[in-house]
C-alpha cells in the first residue's frame, strides 16, 4: 500500500543497509558481531558523574540553540589555538549527523552536487538526497586512496561541496598529508565548500591527524563526542567553520533539533580534556591481531584509522551480499555487505569495536568462509 500523503523526499532514498544486519543481530542467540560502528569503551568517569550532576541540578531545559556556552567556549578555544583564523566560529550540534544534516540543509538547492568519496559513509548519500541534492561519490577502489585528477573530473559548476572522511568509515583510510592538502586546495581554487567529517580524529595509528582546514580557511568542520568519548547515545557533536555558514546552519538547527541534549552537553564538558590513548591503543592493537590472522587469506588495505576494516570478498562468491548471508547462515557472522556503502558489492566491513573473543571467534570464522565451496 502507497500512503497518499508520503513525500517524494521519503522516497528518494533507502533505509539503511546497515539496520538490516542489526535486524537479523537481535533474531541470532550468540551471534559474532564485527558489525558495530560504536566504540565498546565506557564514557570516562568524570563525564558519567557530570552528567548525573547535571541530571541532578535539574538541567534540563533547553540549552542556547549555539550550546552550552562553558562547551561552546572551550572548543573555542582549542579551535582557535589550532588553527588561528580570524573567521572560524563554534557551535555545538546534535551528534555529528545532526551538524551533517545542518550544513546540507543550508548549503544546498534542488540539483545541487555533492561529491564524496566511495566507499561513503552511508548519511552522505542519503541526506544528500534528503535535500535534493545529487550524490556524485567518486570512487577509491582498489585502494582507497584519494586520486585528485578523478575528483577534479567530477567537478561541474553544479558542484557546491565535497565530502571528505579520513579517518574514514568503512574503509579506515587514513588521507595523507599532501591528500589532504590538494583536496583542500582545489576546493578553495574551484570554491566549492570542503565539509570535513573528522569523528574519527582520534582513531589514527600511523602519525598525526591532518585537518583540510590547515590549508583551506573555509572548510567547515565537522566532529563529535561519540566515538571519541564513547557516547554516541549522548547526542553531542560540534562544528566550526566561517561566520556567515555557522548562522544560517544555526538558524536551521532553531527550527529543527533546537539544540543539543542539555545533560549531554554537561557530560561532554567533563571529558573535553580526558587522556583516550590506552583506549585508542587497545584499538590499534586489535587492528593488528585481525590484519596479522586474516591478510594472507583476504586481500586488505590495512587501515590506518577508524575501527574498521574493507576487505575484498574473496573469488568464487558471486557478490559481497552472498558472501555475508553464508557468514550469517553458517557461522553466526556479522559483518556489513559493500553494497551499504558503495555501488558495487565487493568487500565487506569488519568493525573491531568488539572483545578479544568476539574478534578471535571472527577470525576462525572468517578463515572458514573464505574457503569457497
Ligand atoms: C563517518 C561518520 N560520520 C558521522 C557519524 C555520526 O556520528 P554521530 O553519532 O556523532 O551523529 C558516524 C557514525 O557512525 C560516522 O561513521
Amino acid at each position: 500500500m502507497t500512503l497518499r500523503y508520503i513525500s517524494k523526499r521519503a522516497d528518494s532514498f533507502e533505509a539503511s543497509g546497515i539496520r538490516k544486519v542489526f535486524d537479523l543481530a537481535a533474531k541470532l542467540s550468540d551471534p559474532i558481531n564485527l558489525s558495530i560502528g560504536q566504540p565498546d569503551f565506557d564514557v570516562p568517569e568524570a563525564g558519567r558523574s557530570a552528567m548525573i550532576d547535571a541530571i541532578n541540578s535539574k538541567h534540563s531545559g533547553y540549552t542556547q540553540t549555539q550550546g552550552l556556552p562553558q562547551l561552546r567556549e572551550a572548543i573555542q578555544k582549542q579551535v582557535d589555538v589550532k588553527y588561528g583564523h580570524s573567521d572560524r566560529s563554534v557551535f555545538i550540534s546534535s551528534g555529528t549527523s545532526g551538524a551533517l544534516t545542518l550544513a546540507l540543509l543550508a548549503t544546498i538547492d534542488a540539483g545541487d552536487e555533492v561529491i564524496f568519496f566511495e566507499p561513503y559513509f552511508v548519511m552522505y548519500h542519503a541526506l544528500t538526497c534528503m535535500v535534493g541534492g545529487l550524490p556524485v561519490p567518486v570512487s577509491t577502489y582498489p585502494d582507497f586512496s584519494y586520486d585528485i585528477a578523478r575528483l577534479a573530473d567530477a567537478i561541474t559548476p553544479r558542484t557546491k561541496a565535497i565530502i571528505l572522511n579520513s579517518p574514514a568509515n568503512p574503509t579506515g583510510k587514513v588521507a595523507s598529508r599532501a591528500e589532504v592538502k590538494a583536496i583542500a586546495e582545489l576546493a578553495a581554487k574551484r570554491d566549492i565548500l570542503l565539509i570535513s567529517d573528522e569523528i574519527y580524529k582520534s582513531f589514527c595509528y600511523c602519525g598525526d591527524f591532518v585537518s583540510p582546514a590547515e590549508y583551506n580557511e573555509r572548510t567547515l568542520v565537522l566532529d563529535g563526542f561519540s566515538k571519541a568519548n564513547g557516547m554516541p547515545g549522548w547526542r553531542v557533536g560540534f562544528v566550526h567553520g566561517q561566520g556567515e555558514l555557522i548562522e544560517q546552519m544555526l538558524k536551521f538547527q532553531q527550527y529543527t533539533f533546537v539544540c543539543a541534549p542539555n545533560v549531554g552537553q554537561w557530560g561532554a564538558l567533563a571529558v573535553i580534556d580526558v587522556d583516550m590513548t590506552e583506549q585508542i591503543e587497545s584499538y590499534r592493537q586489535r587492528r593488528d591481531l585481525i590484519y596479522n590472522e586474516i591478510s594472507d587469506i583476504y586481500e586488505i588495505n590495512k587501515p590506518e584509522g577508524a575501527f574498521y576494516m574493507f576487505p575484498k570478498v574473496p573469488q568464487g562468491y558471486k557478490s559481497a551480499s552472498e558472501f555475508v548471508e553464508r557468514g550469517i547462515n553458517e557461522f553466526s557472522l556479522l559483518v556489513i555487505p559493500g553494497n551499504v556503502f558503495s555501488s558495487v558489492d565487493t568487500h565487506f566491513r569488519i568493525s573491531y569495536s568488539a572483545s578479544k573473543t568476539t574478534i578471535e571467534r571472527g577470525i576462525d570464522a572468517l578463515k572458514k568462509l573464505a574457503q569457497v565451496k
